[in-house]
């Protein structure tokens, strides 16, 4: 018999093989400082692009301030126990009342991390006659949770109405012989390379079909639509999302999640979700941040402007000087450029120790085989100077890429990789 362990030894997974060419500094950096649009890496400073603290919140004097209040009031123990048992508080409570008005739905429910509630709630959303369709892109916490249930599931086509069309007519069939009803999973935002989920004319195929819709719309929240509330309201179509998702993670800055939807559906998954139901509850100095982050949102429309003023800027010079960055149509900026992994990694290095310039760099297998993907996020605390010295090294780079630089310095990791 086979040590179980064996197969771990042989083969450290798609992205751990690089492990000794990657990790400290493609994968696993340590960016240190605190955490604005400059931090420090390897003890050089550089323009920090791949940080999600979209309203600039992580480390405003006043969110900081109520952070540390809360921390000496509550400790980071309160309140123990899961929700159900005694890990409720009138403050939760407050929250997600905070967050359903935020985001017009009736009610709202706290999750620990965003990821496990993801998973979590598809899993209390279905049972094993329903049928999930979800887009083939979507985040790993969709992912996972579909992979729990136990019941039919199909993926359409990333963000095409028509593969949707397809897989809906083929989940109704199976629909009416299980007996149960389908679940589409959208993201508002798709976080890789920015588009909006289609969600308009998703919620306009429910003229046609009987379903759900469940939208994780985790880069969204805080960053788009007239107050904030996110892609369903860009999109003029809030009411219809019937399950609404973000986590605290991006604009907020912070650690915890939430659902909202209608009272009834808030009500059953409050008592059917497992990953709130057997964990401890969210934490005190993160409900109380959470309040002040929300307050926050609502009474300085600026965060929102000066994100925006950077994310055009950023946008329309990449556009200006000739750059690809695809379909972008949020704050998550792409840029696309043709190269080999052994260049990728040596224009990254260029980028960062000569350019001061720090952005995550996404490669095959993530994305096909010859692009490079560097992934920019920008913040409210960015300034027009760092979009400015970003696109001077952008055009360096681009250069040093078409004239085969890159190529040259990496002649003897290509050879090792024969790529
Ligand atoms: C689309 C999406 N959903 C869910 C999550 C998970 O959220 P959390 O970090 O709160 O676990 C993320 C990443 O943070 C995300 O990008």
């Amino acid at each position: 018999m086979k040590d179980l362990f064996e197969k771990i030894y042989k083969d450290k997974g798609p992205l751990g093989k690089w492990a000794a060419q990657a990790e400290g500094y493609f994968v696993f950096p340590k960016l240190e400082g605190e955490i604005s649009n400059r931090m420090k890496f390897q003890g050089k400073d550089v323009i920090t692009w791949s940080i999600n603290d979209y309203l600039g919140l992580a480390n405003h004097p006043e969110v900081r301030k109520v952070d540390a209040e809360a921390a000496a009031q509550y400790g980071s123990a309160y309140p123990m126990g899961a929700r159900m048992m005694s890990g409720h508080t009138e403050l939760h409570e407050q929250l997600q009342n905070e967050l359903a008005e935020f985001v017009n739905k009736e009610a709202a429910y706290l999750l620990n991390f965003g990821y496990q509630g993801m998973v979590s709630t598809v899993d209390a959303l279905v049972s094993k006659d329903d049928i999930i369709v979800y887009d083939v892109d979507a985040h790993a916490c969709i992912i996972d949770g579909v992979r729990l249930h136990h019941g039919k599931r199909f993926t359409y086509k990333h963000n095409d109405i028509e593969s949707l069309e397809k897989n809906l007519e083929r989940a109704t069939k199976m629909a009416e012989t299980t007996g149960g009803g389908i679940l589409v999973i959208s993201e508002g935002v798709f976080g890789m390379r920015g588009e909006q989920g289609r969600l308009k004319e998703i919620v306009a195929l429910k003229k046609k079909f009987n379903f759900r819709l469940f939208v994780d719309d985790a880069h969204g929240f805080g960053t788009l639509g007239e107050t904030g509330a996110g892609a369903g309201q860009e999109q003029g179509v809030q009411d219809d999302i019937d399950v609404y998702f973000a986590t605290f993670a991006k604009s907020l800055a912070s650690t915890g999640a939430f659902i909202a939807a209608d009272q009834e559906i808030i009500d059953y998954l409050k008592y059917n979700l497992r990953s709130q139901m057997f964990a401890k509850s969210l934490q005190m100095q993160l409900v109380v941040g959470a309040l002040k982050r929300l307050d926050m949102l609502r009474t300085m429309p600026e965060l929102k402007q000066n994100l925006w003023k950077i994310v055009d800027a950023l946008q329309s010079g990449l556009k200006n000087r000739g750059f690809d960055i695809g379909t972008t149509q949020s704050c998550v900026t792409p840029v696309y450029l043709k190269g080999s992994i052994p260049e990728a990694m040596a224009l990254v290095r260029d980028l960062r120790e000569n350019h001061g310039i720090f952005c995550s760099i996404v490669v095959y297998p993530v994305i096909p085989r010859g692009l490079i993907l560097l992934r920019m996020i920008p913040t409210a605390t960015h300034t027009l100077q760092d979009v400015e010295e970003t696109l001077d090294a952008f055009d360096a780079i681009r250069e040093r890429l078409d004239n085969g630089t890159y190529k040259r310095m990496s002649a003897a990791l290509i050879a090792a990789m024969g790529e």
